[in-house]
């Protein structure tokens, strides 16, 4: 690494690539034009709005989970809008309204309540319940929605013999970072357990977690699963709204070293960014993010261990080796940090924020913005 590294790009800074976004894009364009199936964008995963007309030609729209997102889909995205929220308040209810072309409900009850207000409004969203399919691949609790328990989607034994009044879709949620397989049990489950609905209902979204675009994905058994699939409820529109495999892998987030604190097992790298406040999912999933140019350190190697720029103790991860010796004022770049980080930053320590940018196809950068103390100072007032 070293310090001429993107001299164009101020640091901190997230860097979304061109030509990697246009890459997924391309595989989702594939999926929609030979499985019977529509892609909607999950703002959750990633909202970088600047980008969307970059996406929007190839997505059939945008799906939100709250009013502020459901505002972003509308204004920025535009095109279909798919609201589905763990539990709606009254305050924000009626702004969602106008907003959304497909209403979602975590439970029978939230769509009773606000069954009245559907009706009285003069907007015809097609309403849907969330289901909890009964399966999930995902290990970690923190992310697998069908865990004992969950607050998230309605089991079976918990609807009727037919669909409460007005009810006309299905979201089911349950992958994270998944393979076509995953989909294809996903699929025999809702079979199994909500068979006897399917024909009540007129949509049935797949949620996200479909990683299309990571190596390996397997399209055409994805592809094969879906018709076959369709081929037996024909009448079904199936949906699915990705957000991290939007996203996965389409860049980076280029920092820099402040200093270098060596102890007696490795060297802090004291970085201008945090993994609390800017690669959230670094400590809570937790992963070691891939940084360009290192390696795994062996036995007798220099052993780097990158520390964030918040006071947090356990704002670190390591360790790394490096060919070259690290120095003060070199440039690093963590690979694969445009989806679950810029929508889940925070501010905290009032650190400096990374400054959000585009690399473009033929080379040049864009820089989208760049955050000041005003904006730190606005989170409080
Ligand atoms: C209901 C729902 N839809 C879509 C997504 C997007 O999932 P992913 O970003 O893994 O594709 C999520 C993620 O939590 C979700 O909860």
């Amino acid at each position: 690494m070293n310090q001429t590294l993107f001299p164009s790009i101020p640091s901190p800074c997230f860097v979304l690539e061109e030509a990697l976004l246009e890459r997924n894009l391309a595989i989702f364009t594939r999926v929609q034009r030979e499985a019977p199936i529509k892609v909607m964008l999950a703002l959750k995963g990633y909202s970088l709005f600047h980008s969307f007309p970059i996406i929007r030609p190839f997505l059939a729209g945008a799906s939100a989970s709250s009013l502020w997102e459901a505002q972003l889909a509308a204004e920025e995205f535009g095109k279909e809008v798919h609201v589905y929220s763990t539990a709606y308040r009254d305050q924000d209810f009626a702004s969602i309204l106008p907003l959304a072309s497909h209403l979602t409900f975590n439970s029978v009850n939230q769509w009773k309540r606000f069954q009245p207000w559907v009706q009285n409004s003069g907007y015809q969203p097609s309403v849907g319940l969330r289901i909890n399919p009964q399966y999930s691949p995902v290990e970690t609790p923190l992310y697998n929605p069908c865990q004992p328990g969950t607050r998230l989607g309605i089991s079976p034994e918990f609807l009727g013999e037919t669909l409460p009044e007005g009810v006309e879709g299905f979201l089911s949620h349950n992958l994270c970072e998944s393979d076509s397989f995953a989909l294809e049990k996903t699929l025999l489950n809702i079979e199994y357990y909500f068979g006897k609905y399917l024909s009540q209902i007129k949509w049935l979204n797949l949620g996200g977690g479909h990683l299309m675009t990571r190596q390996g994905y397997d399209v055409d058994h994805a592809i094969a699963v879906i018709k076959d699939f369709h081929q037996r409820h024909p009448h079904l529109q199936l949906i699915m709204e990705p957000g991290s495999a939007i996203a996965w892998q389409t860049g980076f987030l280029l920092s820099q070293i402040e200093d270098l604190i060596p102890t007696s097992e490795h060297i802090n790298v004291m970085l201008d960014v945090s993994f609390t406040g800017h690669m959230p999912d670094c400590l809570e999933m937790p992963y070691k993010p891939e940084i360009r140019g290192a390696f795994e350190p062996e036995n007798g190697q220099v052993r780097y261990r990158m520390g964030g720029s918040s006071c947090l103790s356990g704002d670190f991860l390591g360790d790394y080796a490096f060919e070259q010796e690290l120095k003060v004022g070199d440039r690093l770049i963590f690979e694969d940090m445009m989806h679950y980080t810029m929508v889940k930053t925070t501010m905290f320590n009032g650190v400096t924020h990374p400054a959000i940018g585009l690399l473009k196809k033929d080379g040049t950068f864009v820089l989208w913005r760049q955050f000041t103390y005003a904006d730190y100072r606005a989170r409080m007032g």
